[in-house]
C-alpha cells in the first residue's frame, strides 16, 4: 500500500491492538510502513494479529500489557525500545465497555466500587499510565493519540463510570497537551460514536437498530474508519493540531 497516511517508517504503539478499532490502527499503520508495536492483555490474539500482518515478523513487535498496571506498562516500554530503539508515535485505546464489568452499567449509586475502580483504573488510569511511559522516551514531533469516546462529551443513561473515565480522558489529553506542546509532542482524543467491535457486544440487536437509525449515517462505523481518524492524527499531516478531542460518529451527537 502506498503511505498515504504518512506514517512511513514511523515507530508506532497501539495498545488494545489485537482487536476491533486498535487492530485496524495496527493494520493500517504496518501497510503504511510504520513500525509497530501491537500491544494487548490478549498476547496469543496480538501475536496472532502480528503474524497476519508481518509473517516476517520485521516490522511489528506483539506484546502482552495490562495498561492499568505500571509495572507491566514499564516492561512494554522496555521491550519497544529494545526492539526499535524510539517512540515516535502512540495510540492509547486499550479499553473495556460496560459489558466488561458486572454491575458497571447500572445507575450511578448503584454501581459496585470494584466495577467503578476497574473502569477508571483501564480507561482512564491506563491511558495516564501509558503516557507516562510514552512521555519519558518521545522526542519533539512524536505525537499521542487518547481513545475517549462520545461520551467522553456527553452522558449516556446506565453508564457513569465509563462515561467519567471517558471524560476523564479528554481532559487529561487537553492538560497533556499544554504541558508537552512546548517540547513537540502532540496530544489529541478520538470520540468514536457506536462502532461494530467486540466491545459493544452485549448491546441487543434491537437498541442497535435503534441506535443506528439515530445516527445521520444510519449504520455503525466501522473499526477501519475509527483507527484512519487516529493514525491521522499520529502522522505529521496533523502537525498543527494538538489538545483536539474529535469526533468520529456519523453524526450522532451532530
Ligand atoms: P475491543 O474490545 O474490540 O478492543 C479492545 C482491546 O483492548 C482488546 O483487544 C482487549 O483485549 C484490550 N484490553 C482490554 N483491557 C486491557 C488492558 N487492561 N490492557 C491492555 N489491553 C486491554 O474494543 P474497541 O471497540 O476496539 O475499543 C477500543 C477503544 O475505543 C476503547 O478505549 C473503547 O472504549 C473506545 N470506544 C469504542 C467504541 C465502540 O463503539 N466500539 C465507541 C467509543 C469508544
Amino acid at each position: 500500500m502506498k503511505d498515504i497516511f504518512g506514517v512511513e517508517g514511523k515507530v508506532l504503539l497501539v495498545t488494545g491492538g489485537a482487536s476491533g478499532i486498535g487492530a485496524a490502527a495496527v493494520k493500517i499503520a504496518a501497510a503504511s510502513g510504520a513500525k509497530v508495536c501491537v500491544a494487548d492483555v490478549d498476547l496469543q490474539a496480538a501475536e496472532e494479529l502480528a503474524r497476519q500482518v508481518d509473517p516476517e515478523g520485521r516490522n511489528i513487535l506483539s506484546c502482552q500489557v495490562d495498561v492499568s498496571d505500571d509495572r507491566s506498562v514499564t516492561a512494554m516500554m522496555a521491550a519497544l525500545v529494545e526492539r526499535f530503539g524510539r517512540l515516535d508515535g502512540a495510540f492509547n485505546n486499550a479499553g473495556i465497555g460496560l459489558g466488561a464489568v458486572e454491575s458497571a452499567g447500572r445507575k450511578a449509586a448503584e454501581v459496585r466500587e470494584e466495577a467503578w475502580r476497574r473502569m477508571l483504573d483501564v480507561n482512564l488510569t491506563g491511558v495516564w499510565l501509558c503516557m507516562k511511559a510514552e512521555l519519558r522516551t518521545m522526542r519533539s514531533g512524536a505525537a499521542i493519540v487518547n481513545a475517549s469516546s462520545i461520551a467522553g462529551l456527553s452522558a449516556m443513561p446506565m453508564s457513569a463510570p465509563y462515561v467519567a473515565a471517558k471524560h476523564g480522558v479528554v481532559g487529561l489529553t487537553k492538560a497533556a497537551a499544554i504541558d508537552y506542546g512546548p517540547a513537540g509532542i502532540r496530544i489529541n482524543a478520538i470520540c468514536p460514536g457506536y462502532t461494530d467491535t467486540p466491545l459493544i457486544g452485549h448491546v441487543g440487536k434491537e437498541r442497535r437498530s435503534d441506535l443506528a437509525a439515530r445516527k445521520p449515517l444510519g449504520r455503525f462505523g466501522q473499526p477501519d474508519e475509527i483507527a484512519r481518524q487516529a493514525i491521522w492524527l499520529l502522522s505529521d499531516n496533523s502537525s498543527y493540531v494538538t489538545g483536539a478531542a474529535f469526533t468520529v460518529d456519523g453524526g450522532y451527537s451532530a
